[in-house]
């Protein structure tokens, strides 16, 4: 039974929550796409942690992790990021794995990355953490993987610079290199719970083009980056959150204005503390953009939804989200391809009462005051997808599910 976990809007959604507390059912967990761009957040015990590139099973002591082929890993972010994993008394020897042909990020790939955007005439807004040079090295043919470091002709063609910053990394990389392929096959049968990272909106192909980032953050990437075949894929998990949010630039028809509307988005960015995990950067926010999650559903069949940040509204009087956009006074439910359309798009808004009490203490869908089970089951009906788990707060225990991803049945949804 293999569950994928993607991002269902811009990234940002809580994919990495939703993965830690799935993994507790799981056998092991892989991510698939991406590198350090994505920043997940993991509240447990009171304690934070903020993963880039380690799957977010990784706290769990028993469980083991595989960074996928379809990743690209900047070593000394890694073993920056497993040193810190140690200090906080967190195992990982024996049980992280990279598949050797996910490809390396070197230093200057940062650096590109920078030049490039800031060069661009509408600029991207990267992380700037190289994963664009990364990939496009990789699509170019000239890109170094994990394998390729132990191939004496091809380490000969590295340049100084390059071979100086991988040197230190050769030795431990070795012991933690596998044929991601052969694991899986192996694991045939268990539960492997695949994390994606970024969103179905900044997926290379389906994404808000140009303004994407450049991996396979669709759950179509989620076999190809774990390394096995479409038809081994049971279920995906969409994750959204109650409001959307956006770092860097790029069309967010839904986002608040931020003159007439300054205090709606103050307060969801700061109860909602919508600042970027990897760069610090504030994020952009605005309504639940249905007519975009509608989309993400149909293009990445997914089969359960998973809403977080349910809580952020509780002391709203009233909620609204997006049913359809405004784009020349033509009423469009299909998301458009065209970035121009999508800059000129005004959201048709759907209101909904506040419950105006806090949700933190629930723990089961009939524990939700009546007006939150109206939105959920708005949501529900109108992406004809079920929502089978939703989070009321930060910590791991803030969680609930209707359904169990891991179990078979007739309740999740095909997508449309
Ligand atoms: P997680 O996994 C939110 C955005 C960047 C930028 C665009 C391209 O935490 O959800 P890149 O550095 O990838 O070339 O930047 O994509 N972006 C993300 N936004 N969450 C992420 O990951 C993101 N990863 C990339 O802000 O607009
Ligand atoms: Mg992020």
């Amino acid at each position: 039974m293999n569950t994928v976990v993607i991002g269902a809007q811009w990234g940002d959604e809580g994919k990495g929550k939703i993965v830690d507390y799935l993994a507790s059912s799981a056998d092991v967990i892989v991510r698939y796409s991406g590198g350090a761009n994505a920043g997940h957040t993991i509240v447990t015990g009171g304690k934070q942690y903020a993963l880039h590139l380690v799957p977010s099973g990784i706290l769990y002591p028993d469980k083991t992790v595989y960074l996928g082929m379809g990743m690209v890993i900047d070593p000394a972010a890694l073993f920056t990021e497993l040193a810190m994993l140690k200090e906080n008394g967190i195992d990982w020897e024996g049980r992280v794995f990279i598949s050797d042909r996910a490809h390396l990020v070197f230093p200057r790939y940062r650096e590109i990355d920078k030049k490039r955007d800031s060069e661009r005439k509408h600029p991207i807004g990267t992380t700037g953490r190289g994963i664009g040079t990364a990939y496009s090295m990789k699509s170019e043919r000239d890109g170094i993987r994990i394998a390729d470091l132990f191939w004496k002709e091809k380490t000969a063609e590295l340049d100084e610079a390059d071979r100086a910053f991988i040197a230190p990394y050769i030795e431990r990389l070795e012991k933690m290199k596998v044929d991601i392929t052969a694991e899986m096959y192996r694991l045939k049968g268990k539960k492997i719970l695949l994390e994606g990272a970024q969103g179905a909106l900044l997926d290379l192909d389906a994404g808000t083009y140009p303004y994407v980032s450049s991996g396979m953050s669709c759950a179509s990437g989620a076999p190809v980056g774990a390394g096995m075949g479409p038809r081994d894929i049971d279920r995906v998990l969409g994750v959204f959150k109650a409001y959307s949010t956006r770092v860097g630039n790029g069309p967010m028809p839904t986002e608040f204005n931020t003159e007439t509307q300054s205090e709606l988005y103050h307060y969801v960015r700061e109860t909602g503390r919508e600042y970027g995990v990897t760069t610090g950067r504030p994020r952009r926010c605005g309504y639940l953009d249905l007519v975009a999650l509608r989309y993400a559903c149909r293009t990445n069949s997914i089969s359960d939804l998973v809403l977080t940040h349910l809580d952020i509204y509780d002391e709203l009087d009233g909620i609204e989200a997006c049913v359809a956009y405004d784009i020349d006074g033509k009423i469009v439910t299909d998301f458009p391809a065209d970035i121009g359309a999508l800059n000129k798009a005004k959201p048709v808004l759907e209101q909904f009462k506040g419950w105006k009490t806090s949700l933190k203490n629930c723990r089961s869908y009939a524990d939700l005051p009546e007006q939150a089970r109206s939105y959920v089951e708005f949501i529900e009906d109108y992406c004809g997808t079920p929502v089978n788990i939703i989070s009321v707060g930060y910590e791991r225990s803030d969680t609930f599910m209707r359904l169990d991803p891991f179990t078979r049945g007739a309740e999740h949804g095909n997508g449309l």
